[in-house]
């Protein structure tokens, strides 16, 4: 690797892209194969439907359609991106990393190419090591692709957890972006005490699939949803300021609240304590579900299409998840 120089000028989005299955599981759906109600996931998450991977798809096919996207829409050709981070927590497989597949369908240029677990909080983990990438001078243009297909780990007999996740992928090329515009301002953090909160025992490597777990619960995700749900309301406010502090600015200069896209009710907490009009919010669980590290991209996306989102917006982005993890940033798009 050559010799490195600090970078100083202004990091952003350089194009962005997304990609969710056609196979939609509405809640109609889950009512026949759990006991539950459309009524009951609707206003207790604010989900109608999420979108499922087709039984001959990997995640890898979804993510490679989102990267495209986001290259294209970059302009920047792929040979010159300098690193490739994948943020997932269900990889095509453990070996290899599912990010050197798509370095070489995508034709990458060289340079570090990793998978990152961080769970829902994948994406703007991933955002924020693109940008220490950057300023350090060890990339100019960083590839970050939040990518889960929960509909793989998940147990369709468990309606604690069945009812929330859906798969999607979402990509974006940072580079170099105008003055005025970028990456203003982050943090991150992790509270690993509630480390089993959200967790799949079996699989790993401290409890291999044996003959004997393979047919038990303990290979799909569980999640003890109560406490997560306690846990978010407080973190997501708390990491937004925290950023916004980042960035010297504050919850009056936001023009967009980007959260994670779990539940409705952690989101509608947070617009009360920042009192935000619903209008600076982006809501995109009712078609998507939770869609992990997809959440954050896929929202971006919706709220760019609905016309929320322009050159100049000021967007909080925020998420936590397992781990737990949690992180926000500050970006003017
Ligand atoms: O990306 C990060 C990952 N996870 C999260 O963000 C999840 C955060 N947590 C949540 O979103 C919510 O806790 C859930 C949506 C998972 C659950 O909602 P809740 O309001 O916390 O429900 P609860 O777990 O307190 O359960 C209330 C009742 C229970 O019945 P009893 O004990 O009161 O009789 C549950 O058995 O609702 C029952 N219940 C259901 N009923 C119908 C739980 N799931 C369902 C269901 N359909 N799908």
């Amino acid at each position: 690797m050559s010799k490195t120089t600090v970078f100083e000028g202004p990091i952003g989005v350089l194009g962005l892209g997304v990609c969710v299955p056609n196979r939609i599981l509405s809640n109609a759906d889950l009512e026949k194969m759990v006991d539950t109600t459309d009524e009951w996931i609707v206003t207790r998450t604010g989900i109608h439907e999420r979108r499922i991977l087709e039984d001959h798809q990997v995640p890898s096919d979804i993510a490679y359609q989102a990267a495209k996207r986001a290259i294209e829409e970059s302009g920047v050709d792929p040979s010159e991106i300098g690193a490739l981070i994948y943020c997932t927590y269900t990889p095509d497989h453990f070996m290899p990393p599912t990010a050197c597949i798509l370095q070489h369908k995508l034709g990458i240029g060289s340079g570090l190419c990793y998978d990152m677990n961080a769970a829902c909080t994948g994406f703007i983990y991933g955002l924020q090591n693109a940008y220490a990438m950057i300023r350090s001078g060890m990339a100019k243009k960083v590839l970050v692709i939040g990518c889960d297909c929960a509909s793989r780990i998940v147990d369709y007999t468990d309606r604690n957890t069945c009812i929330l996740f859906g798969d999607g992928a979402g990509a974006m090329v940072i580079g170099e972006v105008p003055e005025g515009r970028g990456i203003l301002g982050n943090m991150a953090g992790c509270d690993g005490a509630g480390a089993m909160l959200i967790y799949q025992k079996v699989g790993a490597c401290a409890f291999p699939m044996t003959k004997q777990n393979i047919d038990t619960k303990d290979r799909y995700m569980q999640m003890n949803g109560r406490e997560v749900f306690k846990f978010a309301v407080k973190i997501v406010t708390d990491a937004v300021e925290a950023a916004l502090a980042d960035a010297g600015l504050d919850v009056k200069d936001v023009d967009l609240l980007v959260p994670h896209q779990a539940n409705v009710r952690i989101i509608q907490a947070a617009q009360e304590r920042f009192n935000f009009a619903e209008e600076k919010t982006v809501i995109t669980m009712d078609k998507y579900g939770n869609t992990s590290a997809a959440s954050i991209p896929l929202a971006l996306d919706d709220a760019r299409k609905r016309g929320k989102l322009k050159v100049g917006t000021t967007c909080a982005l925020v998420a936590f998840g397992a781990g737990l993890t949690y992180a926000a940033s500050i970006v003017r798009w």
